[in-house]
């Protein structure tokens, strides 16, 4: 079975958190994008979405899902989206597309997080992906630095401006054994916006879609 099936059977089983007439915020990635298939193609209507990012609100908006401004729209109920990596406590590493940082900011706001994701996602350790950092541009270079020093292999990724008009670092070879810790130590940098470890704000439930077709549903204890 193909990655995408997997991940498409995840997306529509996320379904299930949905509820009629709620406002809920949606991820970024091909992950995510089967779940705005699978919301436009269902009958029961949600009010609107929160989007965490522009090609998000876009492909929201062509599947005639009204986007709302989080400012507007107070704590969310749910918040779906995919990850780059996951692990037995539902901590991740995600922003392999960049959107790192409206992510963290709609699942901060988000009562339940539903990570959805094929099965070549879960890692028993994070930091086999390389850790994506947004950072303003001025700041590149000092936080590269810092970054050596707590034994991380910076890489600006090449030829990219986030949504909010920053850069992205990519960390390789970080240790990442207590992912709270590097979350706060990366994001107390001076011109860190935000790093690409979902600790602080884990996912609440993940669902994984497997070879056979059937998908895995853990919850956080
Ligand atoms: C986007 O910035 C990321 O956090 C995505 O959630 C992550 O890269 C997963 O992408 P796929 O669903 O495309 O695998």
């Amino acid at each position: 079975m193909s990655s995408a099936t997997m991940k498409k059977a995840a997306a529509e089983a996320a379904m299930e958190w949905v509820i009629d007439g709620s406002i809920i915020g949606v991820g970024t990635g091909s992950t995510a994008d089967f779940f705005i298939e699978a919301l436009a193609r269902n009958p029961m209507k949600i009010k609107g979405a929160v989007a965490s990012s522009d090609s998000t609100a876009e492909k929201l908006r062509s599947a005639g899902i009204d986007v709302l401004d989080l400012n507007a729209t107070g704590t969310l109920s749910l918040y779906v989206d995919g990850a780059d990596e996951v692990n037995p406590r539902l901590e991740l590493i995600k922003g392999g597309g960049g959107a790192l940082t409206r992510e963290k900011i709609v699942a901060a706001a988000s009562t339940r997080f539903v990570c959805i994701a094929d099965s070549s996602k879960q890692v028993d350790r994070l930091g086999e992906f390389p850790l994506p950092i947004e950072v303003l541009p001025m700041a590149r270079s000092y936080v590269a630095r810092e970054i050596v020093k707590i034994g991380g292999d910076p890489e600006l990724r090449d030829r990219f401006t986030t949504d909010n008009g920053n850069v992205i670092l990519d960390i390789y070879n970080m240790n990442l054994s207590d992912p709270t810790a590097v979350e706060q130590r990366i994001n107390q940098l001076a011109g860190v916006v935000t790093c690409g470890l979902f600790a602080l704000r884990p996912a609440d439930i993940l669902l994984v879609g497997r070879d056979g077709g059937e998908v895995e549903k853990t919850t956080r204890d």
